[in-house]
């Protein structure tokens, strides 16, 4: 039987409790889940590259999915267009998730160049928790340099990453 690759996208800096919900729901979806994190999403990341993978990877050691219930998982870094990168790795489906109104704009106009550079993968939407509808990464970075508490929106090694980034360990 065929196996059915799906791919989240993502800058995952870092990776919240909204992204962990999504993965955590994608990876009963699909045979095999590709998170993708794009080396460059022109948002200027606090975090290299390879923290970002290397605190994926721990994240997904604690996934609450037991993994008889759930499907492959890999983390590769990307460069470049995601359709490209989707055909590298056999996508038959982008997965990406709504938070509010206001991201369905945005979305809604990169599905549609995604469809016009490749129309046999298809995009998913999950829509984002409600627990985690006003989370984003930029803002849990914000909060962390402030001195604020992240305690609510990652997990706690995330924090740890966090607090140590920003000098507060
Ligand atoms: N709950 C709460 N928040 C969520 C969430 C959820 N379920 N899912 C995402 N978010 C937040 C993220 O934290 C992020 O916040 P931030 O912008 O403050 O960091 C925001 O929503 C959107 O992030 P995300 O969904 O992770 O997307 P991204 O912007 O990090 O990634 C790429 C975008 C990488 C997919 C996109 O830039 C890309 O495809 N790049 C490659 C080049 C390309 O092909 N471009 C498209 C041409 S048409």
């Amino acid at each position: 039987m065929a196996t059915r690759v799906g791919l989240y996208p993502g800058t995952f800096d870092p990776i919240h409790n909204g992204h962990t919900d999504i993965i955590g729901r994608a990876v009963k979806l699909v045979d095999k889940l590709v998170i993708g994190v794009a080396v460059d999403s022109g948002k200027n990341p606090l975090f290299s590259l390879e923290e970002r993978v290397a605190i994926l990877q721990e994240e997904l050691a604690h996934l609450p999915v037991p993994v008889s219930e759930r499907a492959e998982i890999v983390v590769m870094p990307f460069k470049g267009l995601l359709m490209h990168f989707a055909r590298q790795v056999d996508a038959a489906v982008i997965i990406r998730s709504l938070r509010a109104v206001a991201d369905f704009e945005y979305e809604f106009q990169m599905t549609a160049m995604n469809q016009q550079l490749d129309r046999e993968i298809e995009t998913v939407f999950l829509m984002a928790d409600p627990r985690h509808q006003a989370i984003a990464s930029s803002l849990v970075k914000v909060i962390a340099q402030l001195e604020g508490d992240v305690t609510k929106f990652v997990s706690p090694r995330v924090k740890e990453a966090l607090m140590a980034k920003v000098g507060r360990s």
